[in-house]
């Protein structure tokens, strides 16, 4: 398996088993049919709500030697509830706890978004904190501390645009190793990506395939299909292949990291099996040129009457 590598040598595994979305009862199943088809990078979050499954299966795994702890690559992340100094170390052992793991290879800030302690989507004013109250420079230090205490191997952050990162780059001692975000041809965001390049910061992309089973709260009327885009299609002919495969290869042919979700095994298998596909540059120069722009996950959920948050504190302007 193609991987990218952190700056100390450690690598991660190109493609990597999404669990967004992935419920208890079949999140179990998903991981261990992922293992077994070779996936060795997994990524989780808190907030999905499902890492002790998750947990119980690489329990499993190890148990009946599937796979050894060092030959996972696992990334998890911080919910915005927890970003407190005192409170990042805390979480992260939560997390571990549920994982059944000593350590994560990557632990990232979820969202440049703070909650109150206890709250999972913050409603009311009164449920968030802003930069004021929680800095981000705060969580950065924790994050630090819990890579010092080697809780993780490494840490980064996720949904930032430019400005905070280089906030975060300011304000710290060590610099975001990952940057994970929304990335596909709707939303190749070139001018962070390339931003990334130049200061060394690995990339993941998230929701590859367009998230199509997101709740349909989240989803707006008439969202264009990447699965169903005459020209992810069309090279889905030319090669031979399927629309899925064809826009994770879009991800490893940009040297960034992809973490299609899948509970089905068939897919699970087909999507693994993208690093087989050889896009060349004429295909790539079609996907720049797709002709759509748009983002999936647009953050609105945060930025709502009562959030002291706005778009323009999460989002690059293309
Ligand atoms: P399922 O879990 O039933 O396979 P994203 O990774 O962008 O969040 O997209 C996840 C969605 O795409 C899920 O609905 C998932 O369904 C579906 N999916 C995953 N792999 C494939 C595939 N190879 N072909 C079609 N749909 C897929």
């Amino acid at each position: 398996m193609k991987s990218i590598t952190f700056s100390n040598g450690d690598q991660m595994p190109i493609i990597g088993l999404g669990t967004w979305k992935s419920k208890p009862g079949e999140v179990y199943q998903a991981v261990l049919w992922a293992i077994e088809a070779g996936y060795r990078h997994i990524d989780c979050a808190a907030i999905y709500d499902n890492e002790k499954e998750v947990g119980n299966a690489l329990d499993k795994a190890f148990k009946d030697g599937l796979v050894k702890r060092e030959d996972l690559f696992i990334t998890s992340k911080l919910w915005n509830s927890n970003h407190r100094l005192d409170d990042v170390v805390p979480a992260l052992k939560k997390t571990l706890k549920d994982l059944q793991l000593d350590y994560l290879d990557l632990y990232l800030i979820h969202w440049p978004v703070s909650f109150k302690k206890g709250v999972s989507f913050a409603q009311t004013r009164e449920e968030f904190y802003t930069y004021g109250d929680v800095p981000l420079a705060q969580t950065w230090e924790g994050m630090e501390e819990a890579k010092n205490l080697g809780l993780t191997k490494h840490i980064g952050v996720s949904n930032f645009n430019i400005s905070k990162l280089q906030e975060i780059i300011n304000s710290g001692t060590i610099a975001p190793e990952m940057l994970q975000v929304e990335l596909h041809p709707f939303l190749p965001q070139n001018k962070l990506v390339n931003f990334c390049k130049e200061k060394g910061i690995l990339l993941t992309a998230y929701s590859p395939l367009g998230s199509g089973d997101r709740a349909a709260s989240s989803k707006k009327a008439n969202e264009p299909s990447l699965l169903e885009n005459e020209t992810v299609k069309e090279l889905a002919s030319k090669h031979g292949v399927t629309a899925a495969q064809v826009l994770v290869s879009y991800s490893v042919h940009r040297d960034i990291a992809v973490i299609p979700k899948s509970v089905n095994q068939d897919r699970i298998s087909q999507n693994l099996a993208s690093i087989e596909v050889n896009l060349d540059e004429a295909d790539m120069e079609k996907l720049a040129n797709i002709g759509t722009a748009y983002r999936f996950i647009d953050g609105s959920f945060f930025t709502g009457a009562q959030s002291p948050y706005k778009l323009t504190d999460l989002w690059e302007k293309e």
